[in-house]
């Protein structure tokens, strides 16, 4: 194969795996100044980043929507691994939204919107009849996850923070309401099911995060649900005729943890 050849061939399955290696590792952690994973794309858990590219990939998602970006770490992670797709991402904080404008200057696909995510929401969508949202808005009293969940017709939908059942993983709950599968329920009752990202399938990297790992959880709204139905990254959770939690088992993930919940403030 001539040099000219391989310029030219597409990428195997392991330069692009590669390629998100060295996207999620080289962004600078500036979360870590209030995070208390240290910050990091997605929590520094690179099996939510293989997952969402498995669902990029499936569904061939024509943009990203990202709330509440804080400092900006997931969107740099996004912004470098989805260059060709727009990214738009908003802070309720004018403070971190325009810290984020400034360190994603360079990307000009990205969008930072400053303002409340489910105000913004419409906007965010526009034009996009496949998006990727990453719903990760969050820390004071009004806490728009509700109105987000029901803001989006069609696209996948990732929720971070969410309780998974797994007793690694924490979750938000504030004022006594818990992110879980009943939260969706009551939220989306025509829904019949959701997906969790699977910490215990075969990924190609280890997860390097020692601290915090909390759970996210997927919805397909408006597309079929084949691909995470059949991939050996997410575990199913049935919403009816009762919500069915898969069984864990922790061996191989580490030692289990009691269960942090966050009250107020979180990751
Ligand atoms: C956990 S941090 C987000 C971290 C970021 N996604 C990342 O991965 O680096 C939560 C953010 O949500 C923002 N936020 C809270 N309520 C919001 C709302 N109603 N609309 C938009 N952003 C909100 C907070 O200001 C904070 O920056």
């Amino acid at each position: 194969m001539s040099r000219d050849d391989r310029k030219s061939s597409p990428p195997t399955a392991q330069s692009a795996a590669r390629e998100l290696l060295a996207n999620f590792y080289t962004v600078e952690r500036a979360g870590s100044f209030r995070l208390s994973d240290g910050g990091g794309p997605f929590g520094f858990d690179i099996t939510t980043a293989l997952q969402i590219d498995f669902l990029m990939t499936s569904y061939g998602c024509d943009g990203i929507v990202e709330t509440g970006c804080f400092l900006g770490d997931t969107t740099t992670y996004l912004a470098r691994q989805y260059p060709d797709v727009p990214i738009r991402t908003c802070d309720v904080s004018e403070e971190y939204a325009s810290f984020t404008r400034r360190r994603l200057a360079g990307h000009t696909g990205v969008r930072v919107l400053t303002g409340s995510s489910d105000e913004l929401m419409p906007q965010l969508l526009k034009g996009l009849s496949r998006p990727l949202v990453y719903l990760d808005a969050h820390w004071y009293e009004h806490w728009p996850i509700r109105e987000e969940m029901t803001l989006i017709g069609t696209g996948i939908v990732a929720i971070d923070d969410f309780d998974i059942g797994h007793p690694r993983f924490s979750f938000d709950e504030y004022d006594g309401i818990r992110l879980d599968a009943g939260l969706v329920a009551q939220v989306l009752p025509e829904h019949d099911e959701l997906f969790v990202g699977d910490p215990e399938a075969d990924y190609p990297f280890p997860c390097l995060q020692t601290g915090r790992r909390s759970g996210t959880a997927y919805l397909v709204r408006g597309l079929d649900a084949g691909p995470p139905r059949e991939s050996g990254m997410f575990r199913r959770v049935a919403l009816k005729p009762h919500i069915q939690l898969p069984a864990w088992s922790t061996a191989g993930t580490g030692a289990a943890r009691p269960r942090a919940t966050v009250s107020g403030a979180g990751r």
